[in-house]
């Protein structure tokens, strides 16, 4: 499909939203040098950059916090879980991985997944499993209903047009989980934003999306306006999210903190006006799009992107039980090398409000699920389908159900 698409077009009509592309770029390049001295600042002095809130206090009106994520695309949610509850699952993940010779299979199979293949650095340690008992418990858990109810009530969901999503009812999208050994240095991931790569300029609702960014405006540009957000369209490929997440997230499963091959972001809501801009400029070969192609995640790198990069930072310490979130927009990657002592896991869980596109996908998740294969949006590696303490229909709670497309949500 990729060799349908003119690019050098494409960007020849973005360019065309401004009055001068050069002179847009050179102003958002601006505010993103004033973000990144704002963030080296505040490493420089150990002051905290990623917004933290705990789960006790999601309740109360934390207006600095709201700010404050607006601001930098992400939060720590912590508490979410208690540490021994995280400990107990994070123990029967690893019996559900050995007992059922997942690493055997694994061998067999890994070509299937190629999403990552182009990224720098090699494939992380990331688990083709979705339906453990670990998973399912922190996945489709009240608390988790709660945080990711709170988290989607931060976007705006309604517009002059139509109500994007129902921010109180979540559905649920199964991912994977990461298991990374200590000392492992083969494993990272380098910057990259998922949900789209070359998508992002020549989507027609992308382009309505990020209209204000390409037309001189991008000082209205809303990140947490959902506005056609759910209407977008990803080119097929394995591993392409083909739900709207409000935030991408993970649940730790062990500690971890900075240099134990752990997360890292851009912390800047808007971070993506620049890679989007830049890629207009002249020095980029006509049908390029500073390395980002079909298929692929994202890519952020060092030729175009430099100025960003410096504003690539490790996430504090994390406990069993925390969780972060981020902005399907923030640039993020995984440590090169995990230096800690003790396994670095996660479970990844997304946000995934109710709405058409999400429900469309649920469905056919759900028909994976009592399968027990891999679900639609990953490489069909269907580990699990003979696998012994594999969660079956009959083992859900309602709101899994519900959260499953199993059960109406009415
Ligand atoms: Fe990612």
């Amino acid at each position: 499909m990729f060799e349908n698409i003119d690019i050098e077009k494409v960007k020849e009509e973005l360019r065309n939203h401004s009055k001068n592309y050069k002179e847009n770029f050179a102003k958002i390049e601006k505010f993103i040098e004033t973000e990144i001295q704002e963030i080296l600042n505040l490493r420089k002095n150990n002051k905290p950059i990623i917004p933290e809130i705990s789960i006790n206090e999601i309740d109360q009106k934390k207006t600095k916090v709201i700010e404050d994520i607006n601001k930098r695309g992400c939060v720590i949610i912590r508490d979410v879980f208690d540490d021994k509850f995280i400990e107990n699952l994070n123990f029967q993940l690893e019996k559900y991985i050995d007992e059922n010779n997942y690493f055997e299979d694994q061998k067999k199979k890994s070509d299937l997944d190629k999403y990552f293949s182009d990224l720098k650095s090699a494939k992380p340690q990331i688990y083709g499993l979705y339906w453990s008992k670990a998973q399912i418990e922190i996945r489709h858990s009240e608390k988790m209903a709660k945080v990711k109810k709170w988290l989607n009530n931060l976007w705006l969901y309604k517009n002059d047009e139509y109500e994007v999503f129902n921010p109180n009812k979540e559905l649920s999208y199964a991912d994977r989980v990461r298991r990374r050994e200590p000392g492992d240095n083969t494993l990272g991931l380098s910057p990259h934003c998922d949900a789209g790569s070359i998508e992002r300029w020549t989507d027609s609702f992308y382009q309505k999306i990020y209209k204000k960014i390409f037309a001189d405006n991008f000082e209205k540009f809303d990140p947490f306006d959902a506005k056609y957000r759910d209407k977008t369209k990803e080119f097929e490929s394995p591993a392409v999210a083909h739900v709207f997440r409000t935030f991408q997230g993970w649940t730790a499963l062990t500690e971890q903190g900075p240099g134990d091959g752990t997360l890292q972001l851009i912390p800047i809501s808007k971070g993506i006006a620049y890679v989007l801009t830049r890629a207009l400029l002249d020095d980029v070969p006509k049908n390029e799009l500073c390395g980002s192609k079909l298929g692929r995640a994202l890519s952020v790198n060092s030729e175009y992107h430099s100025l960003l990069l410096k504003g690539l930072v490790s996430i504090p310490k994390m406990k069993p039980g925390d969780t972060v979130w981020w902005h399907p927009d923030v640039i993020h990657a995984v440590e090169d090398k995990h230096s800690g002592r003790n396994y670095s896991n996660v479970v990844y869980v997304g946000a995934t409000p109710y709405c058409k596109k999400n429900i469309d996908y649920t469905i056919k998740q759900s028909e994976k699920f009592l399968e027990g294969k891999s679900p639609p949006d990953f490489a069909p590696e269907d580990y699990e389908i003979n696998y012994k303490g594999r969660i079956k229909q009959g083992d859900l709670s309602l709101l899994a159900k519900k959260q499953l497309a199993l059960e109406d949500w009415n």
